[in-house]
């Protein structure tokens, strides 16, 4: 147990939080954050945190404009595992279940998260053939990884193979939700699987069924563009309006089927994006200047979604592949958090707390 006590009997516990005052940037916060407290009627409970998952989203804030970067405040982390404390009545959990899913202001010592009552909300008990680190890295990436080829369905839900004979194209294959959309497009039945990274992650990429990995580092790397080697979908887990990141619709675009093709956006933020999916709701796809549906989404986390992904990770049929697992600790934190900042992440990045 890693609290203190102040003078007025109030719990103190450690974190890592959003440097104050929009300036960007991660403080440690060494046990000089209050045990957060359960409200009377909010529908959370207390958990002791055992493990968190990084995410492009935990650093993006720190990264807006600089107004908006306002909104980067309190303690960091949002996938979590944790054990359930002082069940309050009315929680479907009880004290010492293990529960993991999404929430805020994780990657500290405790955290609140939902208390199960809602049906909806992204928590739930932590199946027993899913490991505290791989229940960390699944929620936000893999819902989004489903959502966004959900989109791309034409038909079905995705354990009706929605996908079914389907070329897909997953640019940011190694990354968060570029793991969980190779996989995912195989398991809704995708017949073949094609994703972009560097060459130094394209075996653990293809370890996950992907039929070709292309290294977008290789000399005259191209987007291919004859007929049968067209894509039925894209899933751009790569592009995004922050600094450094790369803008591959224009190229890759030239590689999806005209007509039916549909280029799902997961990182978007642009604001020429906004431009394209106005034209691809408005006009019908002959006008529209991509003459290709283009679609950019929010995704939000949800038990139902959780469900699937975490029957899926317990039969086996998806892998959380976690690159790194760094010890709940100040400097470590921070790695990690710039490790994800510079978009390296391979597969999934955990913080480990002590049990
Ligand atoms: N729409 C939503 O609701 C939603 C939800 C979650 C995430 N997102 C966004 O989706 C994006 C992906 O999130 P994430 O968690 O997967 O990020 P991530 O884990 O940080 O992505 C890291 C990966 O990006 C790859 N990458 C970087 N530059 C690349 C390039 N030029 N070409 C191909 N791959 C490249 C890296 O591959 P290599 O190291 O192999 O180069 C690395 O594996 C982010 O922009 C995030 O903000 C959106």
């Amino acid at each position: 147990m890693s609290t203190m006590s102040t003078p007025t009997g109030v719990a103190m516990m450690s974190g890592l939080v959003y440097t104050p005052g929009g300036r960007g940037g991660f403080d440690w916060a060494a046990s000089s954050l209050p045990v957060p407290v359960v409200k009377k009627g909010s529908k959370k409970v207390l958990v002791k945190v055992l493990a968190v998952g990084l995410n492009a989203a935990d650093v993006r804030l720190t990264q807006m404009p600089y107004v908006a970067r306002f909104a980067a405040k309190g303690v960091v982390g949002m996938d979590f595992v944790g054990k359930v404390m002082n069940a309050p009545v009315g929680s479907t959990f009880k004290d010492g279940d293990v529960v993991f899913g999404t929430s805020s202001s994780m990657l500290a010592d405790y955290a609140l998260c939902d208390d199960g009552s809602d049906p909806k909300a992204p928590v739930m008990v932590l199946p027993a053939l899913v490991s505290v680190e791989q229940a960390a890295g699944l929620s936000m990436a893999g819902t989004t990884a489903l959502k966004g080829l959900r989109l791309a369905c034409t038909k079905g839900s995705p354990e009706e193979q929605g996908l079914a004979g389907k070329r897909v194209l997953v640019l940011g294959a190694s990354g968060g939700v570029g793991v969980f959309g190779v996989q995912i497009a195989k398991l809704m039945g995708a017949s073949f699987v094609a994703g972009v990274c560097s060459g130094a992650n394209g075996e653990m990429v293809r370890g996950l069924g992907c039929d070709e990995v292309w290294d977008y580092k290789a000399p005259g790397f191209e987007f291919p563009t004859e007929e049968d080697a067209l894509f039925d979908v894209i899933l751009d887990t790569a592009s995004s309006m922050f600094p450094g990141d790369v803008d591959y619709y224009p190229r890759a675009i030239k590689s999806l089927k005209p007509g039916s093709g549909q280029y799902v956006a997961v990182g978007s933020g642009l604001w020429s994006d906004i431009f394209k999916m106005v034209a691809s709701f408005m006009l019908p796809r002959w006008l529209s200047p991509q003459k290709k549906q283009f679609l950019a989404f929010v995704s939000s986390e949800n038990r139902p979604d959780l469900d699937t992904l975490a029957a899926w990770v317990a039969s086996g049929r998806l892998v959380v592949p976690v690159g790194s697992v760094m010890p709940f600790a100040e400097e470590p934190c921070k790695e990690a958090l710039a490790v994800v900042e510079s978009r390296r992440t391979k597969g999934k990045l955990v913080i480990r707390m002590q049990d």
